[in-house]
């Protein structure tokens, strides 16, 4: 992986040392009315001061190719050439849409991303998936393009809710179940109750560094880049049933619940320690409480996860743990074990 990581809380000097670094004509910086109104103001550094700001509407739904097009007509009319560099400053969905625009924007133009939320920060401006969603299905369109440089830190997450530290502590499960028991059992000891302090800072290092070990190996994702995959393929498939029925989900509340699904899933195929899944069930029951299901969902959450694109073919794929830290990717997983897998999700969270 090319793409610089800057861990720091001193992020006007981080954004001085990475533009001074990037050969640029103009600097555009695209942010959400979140960021706009409440990041922005905490910045003083002359890049962004005198950068031409492009603002688009909060939330998933405006992850479109409207919004794209929009961030193309901004960048175009206010005189962007294929030197121009592109600051995104946001959640996930800012450096999504963020990167792709910069990935197409005269064929490509540098960006760099500066993650606002825990979730952005711990997985997705980090390791160059970019895109939209488009047709009703997330990330449908989109490129491999890495930012220069993101610059990672902590300084935001007190303006976050609850809510949007949990979704992205959920990714930070994900990635120290694929990274190893001692990595595990720290960060479930640590929680995000401190999230701006020192101890959290090297948590969150660590936890990118776990993607970013597997990115620089397998950057387009040919196999073990799948690994971080875990949890996602029924997360993805909860995600698309929950706003289907009117009651939308957070990302990372869905990947934590599809995760201890993957273990359980894990232990039928690979004996997985049962007495690790429940105790990841009781945690994730805690703190993100539970989707509820009845065996009536089922035909439609498999639909779902039929439609997903990392599927191949009839079967449905998933990534699944001979132990923590025992990653297994590709694993082809029948329905019916799916189906029982659901009937134990149920069980363990009071469904
Ligand atoms: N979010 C998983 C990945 O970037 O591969």
């Amino acid at each position: 992986m090319k793409q610089q990581l800057i861990y720091t809380n001193h992020i006007d000097e981080a954004i001085e040392q990475v533009c001074s670094t990037i050969e640029y004509d103009r600097c555009f910086v695209l942010c959400d009315e979140n960021s706009s109104r409440c990041v922005l103001p905490l910045l003083s550094s002359p890049r962004i001061d005198s950068a031409s700001v492009i603002t688009m509407p909060v939330g998933e739904e405006n992850k479109s190719i409207d919004t794209l097009s929009m961030v193309w007509n901004a960048l175009s009319e206010q005189g962007a050439t294929r030197h121009s560099l592109l600051i995104n400053i946001g959640g996930g969905v800012v450096t999504d849409l963020g990167g792709f625009a910069a990935a197409t924007f005269k064929r490509g133009i540098a960006c760099v991303n500066i993650p606002t939320t825990l979730l952005a920060a711990v997985d997705a401006a980090v390791g160059g998936k970019t895109g939209i969603n488009f047709a009703g299905l997330k990330n449908e369109v989109g490129a491999f393009a890495e930012a220069r440089a993101v610059i990672i830190s902590t300084r935001f997450f007190s303006t976050l809710s609850h809510e949007e530290l949990l979704s992205g502590f959920a990714e930070m499960i994900k990635h120290a179940l694929i990274d190893g028991e001692a990595h595990y059992n720290e960060l479930l000891a640590c929680g995000i109750a401190r999230c701006d302090g020192e101890a959290f800072m090297s948590l969150l290092q660590r936890s990118v560094e776990v993607k970013r070990r597997i990115v620089e190996q397998d950057p387009h994702e040919g196999g073990l880049r799948k690994s971080l995959n875990l949890g996602h393929t029924l997360a993805h498939a909860i995600e698309s049933h929950a706003l289907a029925h009117n009651r939308p989900v957070p990302h990372g509340y869905a990947v934590a619940w599809g995760l201890v699904c993957a273990l359980i899933l894990s232990h039928r195929l690979y004996q997985f320690p049962s007495s690790i899944i429940y105790d990841l069930a009781r945690y994730v029951y805690n703190q993100y409480g539970a989707y509820a299901i009845t065996c009536d969902d089922y035909d439609e959450i498999l639909q779902y996860m039929q439609r997903d694109k990392k599927n191949k073919g009839e079967h449905i794929n998933f990534t699944l743990l001979r132990n923590i830290g025992d990653c297994v990717v590709n694993i082809s997983v029948e329905r019916k074990e799916i189906e029982i897998a659901l009937d134990f999700y149920r069980d363990l969270f009071y469904l």
